[in-house]
């Protein structure tokens, strides 16, 4: 522990240096407009892992962007940590609301972060949790201290669903054998508690259009005889939701496991301030299903949100017209049992069967994924919560998040083995907003506590 710390103090500077280098290449998956961005992120990664240590790292073709494999084999007969994480990262816009350009990385102070913290794009999700594990290498191989095999699988389309990973780990499962895969890509309660994800909610992502007359229409001449497609799309999207905030889709909360009155009151043991995170928000309340707490509304029960909706005239001035569309994007954040096909579905059904006469609706699945838990009687969660505890003195809480990573659902069933999901990240770190940062305290504790996960892992597997 000594001799990580010592070892992490004498390197810090350069492990800032290095993340602010590849904070610097906009690897935004969604925009084809930075394709050649993200190529070039995935070769930075490549070259990083080979210097820290891999004896063996590999530029993986796929139908999307490439993925990045490294390894380094020790004894065949030792456990096998696989380490996942993306370089991708998701669109910077509104560019307006960034105090720094997202991609000329800087360190600023926070109230949260008085030591510092990196603003960038990507610089908590996940290119800064992704690359303590590449130093946290560095530091094993250095140190002498790598006590068992490594491998890596590093992504570039976390952020648009991950098609091309569940290809690769379709095809590549003797490849990817491991005995525990490794993610930090949430987040843990404050920098003085920690916490283990130890659920991640699941997902299906819709686009909707309702088409009305079969062009623009003067809002004077036709207003009041026709229906209008943005009125019919709001009024059919306020629908979804009833009075207690429930969902209205038949069927939606069939398989939504409920949890027993101890696993709430575990739950209500987390830290948490309903004053502060209304204040952190500047919100006067806050709002949601009826019958749970703010912790439950955002992790055990599943949601259903507008992302963007669009039509009509929107630029300066008034312009007075009947647009012919109406289009929503529309999230719905599930929980473990809910099957995101079948949600899908039956989202399409109800959403289509509530249509007016007047309007034709179209829905356009676009990605989705299971939702995932995981026991805390696992080795790979004692391991972890073992280098947790020595690294921050307090014992790390078990926590469920809201966020989603649908391929670890996917991991389970095809590599057949557990995740742990130790995540140094903070929710005040703006991560898919203007401003998204990383707190240099977090990013040095993520190097410090990864090695010790190691450690205790292969401790335990013994
Ligand atoms: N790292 C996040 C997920 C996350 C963040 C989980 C914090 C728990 C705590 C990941 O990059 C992400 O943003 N996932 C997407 C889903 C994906 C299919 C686009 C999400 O949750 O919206
Ligand atoms: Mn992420
Ligand atoms: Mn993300």
């Amino acid at each position: 522990m000594e001799n990580i710390k010592s070892y992490v103090q004498q390197h810090k500077d350069r492990f800032i240096n290095e993340l602010i280098e590849l904070l610097k290449i906009p690897s935004v998956s969604a925009d084809t407009a930075y394709s050649q961005d993200v190529i070039d992120t995935a070769e930075a990664v490549k070259e990083s892992l080979s210097k820290a240590g891999c004896d063996y790292v590999e530029t993986c073709d796929t139908p999307g962007y490439p993925i990045i494999y490294g390894e380094k084999i020790i004894d065949p007969n030792l456990p096998t940590v696989l380490v996942y994480g993306h370089y991708d990262v998701q669109p910077p816009d509104p560019l307006e609301l960034w105090t720094s350009p997202p991609f000329e990385p800087v360190i600023k102070t926070t109230d949260i972060h008085p030591e510092g913290a990196i603003f960038a794009r990507g610089a908590c999700d996940d290119k800064g949790q992704m690359y303590m594990h590449v130093k946290a290498l560095e530091l094993m191989v250095q140190s002498n201290t790598l006590p068992c095999n490594v491998k890596f699988m590093i992504e570039g389309e976390e952020e648009v669903g991950s098609a091309s990973l569940a290809w690769f780990v379709e095809r590549n499962q003797e490849k990817l054998k491991n005995d525990v895969i490794l993610i930090s890509d949430t987040g843990m309660i404050s920098n003085q508690q920690p916490s283990i994800t130890t659920g991640l909610r699941g997902l299906s992502y819709v686009e909707v259009e309702v088409t009305g007359p079969n062009r623009d229409l003067h809002s004077g001449l036709y207003g009041g005889a026709v229906a209008n497609p943005i009125n019919i799309l709001a009024k059919m999207i306020a629908s979804l939701h009833d009075e207690n905030n429930h969902i209205t889709i038949p069927g939606f909360y069939d398989k939504v496991e409920e949890l027993s009155a101890e696993e709430r009151a575990e739950m209500a043991k987390a830290p948490f301030s309903l004053e502060k995170y209304k204040n952190a928000l500047n919100i006067a309340d806050v709002y949601g299903e009826k019958g749970y707490v703010t912790n439950e509304r955002n992790s055990i029960r599943p949601t259903l949100d507008v992302n963007g909706i669009w039509g009509g005239y929107t630029g300066e001035g008034a312009k007075t017209v009947i647009a012919s569309k109406a289009f929503a994007k529309i999230s719905m954040r599930l929980v473990p049992n809910q099957e995101w096909e079948e949600i899908t579905e039956l989202f399409t059904k109800h959403f289509t069967s509530i249509a007016p006469a007047g309007v034709t609706v179209k829905v356009t699945p676009h990605h989705g994924g299971q939702g995932y838990v995981t026991p805390i009687d696992s080795i790979g969660y004692q391991a972890a919560n073992k280098a947790y505890t020595e690294t921050f003195g307090v014992p790390a809480i078990p926590v469920r998040s809201g966020g989603s990573i649908p391929i670890v659902a996917l991991f389970e069933k095809e590599l057949k083995s557990k995740t742990i999901l130790m995540g140094f990240g903070l929710d005040s770190d703006a991560i898919h907003s203007p401003n998204e940062h990383f707190g240099i305290f977090n990013y040095l504790k993520g190097i410090e506590t990864i090695p010790l996960f190691y450690k205790y892992f292969v401790e335990l597997s013994k």
